[in-house]
């Protein structure tokens, strides 16, 4: 249990790094009346290759620094995160943590959209190497859509592009040619490819030339703040307690100049950020 108890508090938002901008951008389109907090542990990202623990423990340290902030409700907007710590988190932590509170991620309402997507019911997911390996897009998806088949490539290299700036050059057209091509030969009837990671719509520039125009590319963005939207609308006690003020502040583990101006790409606006030391 945490030492002070908030009435109300801002909405977490959690990501390793800067993609989660993406996702807080389509949240604060849809829903600008709440207050935020975005976090951002630059300093450890990326999460993509790490091991279980290691991605649980950084997650745990994420959800109590959230808490400490008053937050009743956070925001896993990371596809590894979610994947690798959210179920532990929901069932192991928060119920000594404070179980007033809730962590949520984002693949859960990506699956939820991809039954509205699919007609030949073969789905691929692209998604970091931690997102993949941990099978939850297969998982979730043979749960809701027991008839839909699931097919999976891993990009490592696409998150680096992203971060590093590297978008429009002529290696991130062939890293990015070369892992649709990969995950297509898998079915020559898959008709949607999940986006599960949230630095991936960066690319979708360069993902549209090389699908073709009879696959649809799902990024998650507008669906997780969909999801959110509806999400508070049916937990009123949960959104009770959000502050709606309209508010968002933003903090990064690492460098706080190179994130303001990262934050251009990724949330469309630079920001000003915090810098927290250490989340432990
Ligand atoms: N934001 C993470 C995700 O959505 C990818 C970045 C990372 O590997 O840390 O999976």
């Amino acid at each position: 249990m945490q030492e002070e108890s908030f009435v109300v508090g801002p909405i977490g938002i959690f990501d390793s790094g800067y993609g989660g901008l993406t996702v807080l951008k389509a949240i604060k389109k849809q829903l600008p009346q709440y207050n935020y907090i975005y976090l951002g542990d630059n300093a450890r990202a990326p999460y993509g290759s790490r091991s279980f623990e290691v991605i649980l423990e950084y997650s745990l340290q994420a959800v109590k620094w959230f808490f400490d902030r008053g937050c009743h409700l956070v925001i896993f907007a990371c596809n590894t995160a979610s994947a690798k710590a959210l179920r532990t988190i929901q069932q192991k932590h928060l119920p000594y943590l404070d179980p007033t509170r809730r962590v949520l991620g984002v693949v859960r309402p990506t699956v939820e959209a991809v039954g509205m997507f699919t007609k030949t019911k073969k789905v691929g997911i692209l998604g970091t190497i931690g997102t993949v390996v941990s099978e939850s897009y297969p998982i979730e998806i043979s749960k809701l859509f027991p008839d839909v088949t699931t097919y999976q490539q891993a990009c490592p290299m696409w998150v680096p592009i992203v971060e590093y700036d590297e978008i429009s050059t002529s290696g991130a057209e062939f890293f990015v040619q070369r892992d649709l091509n990969l995950l297509l030969s898998q079915d020559n009837n898959i008709d949607t490819i999940i986006l599960g990671c949230t630095h991936y719509p960066l690319l979708l520039p360069v993902i549209n030339k090389f699908v073709p125009s009879n696959i649809k590319v799902v990024p998650q963005d507008e669906i997780v703040a969909h999801s959110l939207a509806n999400y508070l609308l049916r937990h009123p006690e949960i959104e009770q307690q959000c502050l709606k003020e309209g508010d968002i502040q933003f903090y990064t583990t690492d460098n706080t100049e190179l994130f303001d101006k990262r934050s251009l790409i990724f949330f469309g606006e630079k920001v000003s950020s915090k810098k927290v030391p250490h989340l432990n």
